[in-house]
């Protein structure tokens, strides 16, 4: 039997935050790690993952205009590499993003750029379970034990840690679903906290897979301090 043909896969990448909650003089996607800027990680593990043809980063409108810091934004495998201007709240952006994917691939993944560690094996995972049901994220047990609170911090409730999951990214989706699910809720995407919840909200299914602990968001100083020791 032939093989059947590969999937083809675009990656969009949010980076067009300010990221107010680890203060210096550039937001934190362009502060060095290693080196190199932050966002520089999870674009080269992407440019060289197997069957990516296509990326669409969302920048903030200034960084756009600066060639000299966009300047490593070019692929190394001949991904087709496309810079959008983002919006005011992450669903926005990512929908800016989403809008120029051309031609429309199968699949897509979207990812922070404050991730710069996504694991291979969690992501290819997560591929195969978006083929199967719809869409799938990476995620991982909670550690803690969560309390819902009311306005003046009393506990109304503790959670149940079994069924509760951390999400991360990458988020993949089946690209025509996930195009409808937006579509559905534009005007109202500052609403929402992640691209799986507005994909449930248009009734699709995700699944999570297990991600990683080294897959972390740098959102505060520590973190990155965090980052800069897991190259070490
Ligand atoms: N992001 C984006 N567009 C926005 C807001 C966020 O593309 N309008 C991106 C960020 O650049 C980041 C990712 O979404 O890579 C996750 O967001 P977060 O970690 O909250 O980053 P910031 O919003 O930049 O940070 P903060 O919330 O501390 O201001
Ligand atoms: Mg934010």
């Amino acid at each position: 039997m032939l093989p059947s043909k590969p999937l083809s896969l675009a990656v969009i990448i949010a980076a067009a935050g300010s990221g107010k909650r680890l203060p210096g003089s550039v937001p934190k996607q362009w502060r060095l790690l290693g080196g190199i800027p932050l966002l520089a990680h999870s674009f080269r593990f992407f440019d060289a993952f197997p069957g990516v043809q296509q990326f669409a980063i969302a920048l903030d409108a200034q960084t756009l205009a600066m060639s000299e810091r966009t300047g490593f934004l070019v692929s190394a495998h001949g991904v087709n590499v496309r810079l959008v201007e983002g919006g005011g709240e992450r669903q926005e952006s990512v929908w800016k993003a989403l809008e120029t994917l051309d031609p429309a691939p199968d699949i897509v993944l979207i990812h922070d750029a404050a991730r710069p560690f996504p694991p291979v094996d969690g992501v290819q995972l997560a591929i195969e379970m978006a083929v199967r049901e719809g869409g799938a994220i990476l995620a991982r047990p909670v550690t803690e034990t969560i309390k819902r609170v009311n306005g003046n911090g009393l506990i109304i409730e503790t959670l149940d840690r079994s069924v509760l999951r951390a999400a991360q990214t990458p988020q993949v989706f089946q690209y025509g679903a996930l195009m409808r699910a937006y579509e559905k809720f534009v005007g109202q995407l500052a609403q929402f906290t992640d691209d799986a919840v507005i994909f449930e909200a248009a009734g699709g299914k995700v699944l999570v897979v297990n991600g990683s602990e080294n897959n972390f968001k740098v959102t505060h100083p520590e973190d990155f301090e965090r980052a800069e020791n897991l190259l070490k």
